[in-house]
């Protein structure tokens, strides 16, 4: 792979001055959806645009989670990846039926993967990758705004525009887990961001998971192929759903209302019941009933753990309702969630460029414009504006869909809200 080296940037004959017109930070799935979208627009910015990721990759992130999770295939379908058109995906896999999994042609990962990587290629995208974190961003306030980017490498870079495309969120940690003594192994109790399936020896022990969505789902499979037994316990009733959100919020059948919306808390009422807490697909269900019927797995509905102790080298747990469980280890699928706090790199440029928020979420402009400045955000933190499926594929091709006009400066969209 061919990294740029910063050295070559020395030329910043630019007549803003900036080394570069568009910083895009992270190389993910959103990243690479924005940039796929910038260049079928304008091919010529391709020289223009950096993306940064300090695994000097594409797609390392989402690699390192499904492999992590072995995870088979998307839980989204074939229409929503990075390429503009919307059938490329479909086209790529006509000679690999056996890559799309029913009910809706959910893509492969290895498919997902191939797919993204000749989109990688075909834009030759390994050129403008930076192998580097960017550790600050720092408003330039003149001769012309803009920003600095300081990265982990000790180097810093200019440029006129940045996009946020970096997924930062808060893992949540139930309360009872602050309320335990640190006494325990560190890797007997651990947040499923910090597992890896593939690393794990569990033969004949007993894992307790927490969580009701689908990483609690695939974690509890690979437990049990490595010869555990799982508890699993959801504080509501496990649901079952295809996708997060209902397949109606990809599209002005519910999106027409979430825009018309004025009240922003409102809609930040709606992106969360919309999404209503996790769920597992039909297939993951279907798999754990029947881990349950061998007695491998134990279901644990409307059960939340109350007291967590480690003794004996086991864990003695205590739950809401009374009952009393003992298990080797704890596994928390209890997710993440977005907000402004999480994103280190908004700290000056929320102090430059104060941007009113909604219990954590930036009321962006239609654009995904932070107030004031050029800087852009995609993924979750979006969700004011893009709706329920902002961190999702769907939602980096919706976010893509008003960034790029105010990017590429063409003829403004106009957006309702
Ligand atoms: C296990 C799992 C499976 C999922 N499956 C699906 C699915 O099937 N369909 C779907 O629609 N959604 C799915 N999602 C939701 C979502 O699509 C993914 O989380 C996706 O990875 C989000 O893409 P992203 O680009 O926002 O973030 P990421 O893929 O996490 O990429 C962000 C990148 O930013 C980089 N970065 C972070 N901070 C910095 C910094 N300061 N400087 C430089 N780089 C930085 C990181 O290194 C990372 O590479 C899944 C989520 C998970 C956790
Ligand atoms: N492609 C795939 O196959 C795949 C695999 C894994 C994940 N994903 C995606 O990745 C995203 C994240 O999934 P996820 O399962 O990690 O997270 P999630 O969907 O947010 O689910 C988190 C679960 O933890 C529970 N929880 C949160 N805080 C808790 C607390 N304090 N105490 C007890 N329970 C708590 C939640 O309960 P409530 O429901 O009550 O809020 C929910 O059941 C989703 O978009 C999902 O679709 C996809």
């Amino acid at each position: 792979m061919s990294l740029i080296s910063l050295a070559k940037l020395d030329d910043r004959s630019g007549k803003d001055n900036f080394d570069i017109d568009i910083a895009i930070v992270g190389a993910g799935v959103h990243s690479l959806t924005l940039t796929m979208h910038l260049l079928q627009k304008r091919q010529d910015l391709r020289e223009k645009i950096l993306i940064f990721d300090p695994s000097g990759d594409w797609l390392t992130q989402w690699r390192q989670q499904f492999a992590a999770q072995e995870i088979p295939h998307l839980r989204s379908p074939a229409v929503h990846h990075p390429d503009p058109d919307p059938f490329a995906l479909r086209r790529f896999a006509e000679n690999r039926h056996d890559d799309l999994f029913p009910p809706y042609d959910l893509p492969s990962t290895q498919l997902f993967s191939d797919f993204c990587q000749q989109a990688i290629a075909s834009q030759q995208l390994d050129e403008r990758l930076i192998a580097a974190k960017v550790i600050d961003l720092e408003p330039i306030m003149s001769p012309r705004r803009g920003f600095r980017l300081w990265l982990n490498n000790g180097k810093s870079i200019t440029a006129k525009r940045a996009v946020l495309a970096t997924n930062s969120s808060i893992k949540q940690i139930p309360d009872w887990v602050e309320r335990i003594p640190s006494n325990y192994p560190a890797h007997r109790l651990v947040h499923s961001i910090g597992l890896n399936l593939t690393q794990e020896h569990l033969a004949g022990e007993t894992v307790l998971i927490v969580g009701g969505g689908l990483t609690s789902g695939h974690l509890a499979l690979g437990a049990i192929a490595r010869g555990a037994k799982v508890l699993l316990l959801s504080r509501r009733q496990f649901k079952e759903k295809l996708f997060d959100a209902d397949a109606g919020w990809v599209g002005p059948k519910y999106l027409k209302g979430f825009h018309a919306e004025a009240n922003w808390h409102r809609r930040r009422d709606i992106v969360l019941s919309a999404r209503d807490g996790g769920s597992m697909t039909p297939s993951v269900m279907t798999q754990l009933r029947s881990a349950s019927h061998r007695g491998t797995l134990e279901f644990h509905p409307e059960c939340e753990v109350d007291q967590a102790v480690w003794h004996d080298q086991n864990w003695q747990i205590i739950c809401a309702d009374g009952m009393e469980l003992s298990c080797d280890r704890i596994w928390l699928a209890t997710g993440t969630r977005f907000d402004v706090k999480a994103e280190l790199l908004l700290t000056h440029v929320m102090q430059q460029y104060p941007n009113p928020l909604v219990n954590g979420f930036p009321i962006l402009d239609e654009h995904l414009r932070w107030s004031g400045c050029e800087l852009f955000m995609m993924g979750g933190l979006a969700a004011l504006r893009v709706g329920p499926t902002a961190r999702n594929i769907s939602g980096a091709r919706m976010a893509s869909d008003r960034i790029v006009p105010a990017l590429t400066k063409s003829t403004i969209r106009s957006f309702a809200n």
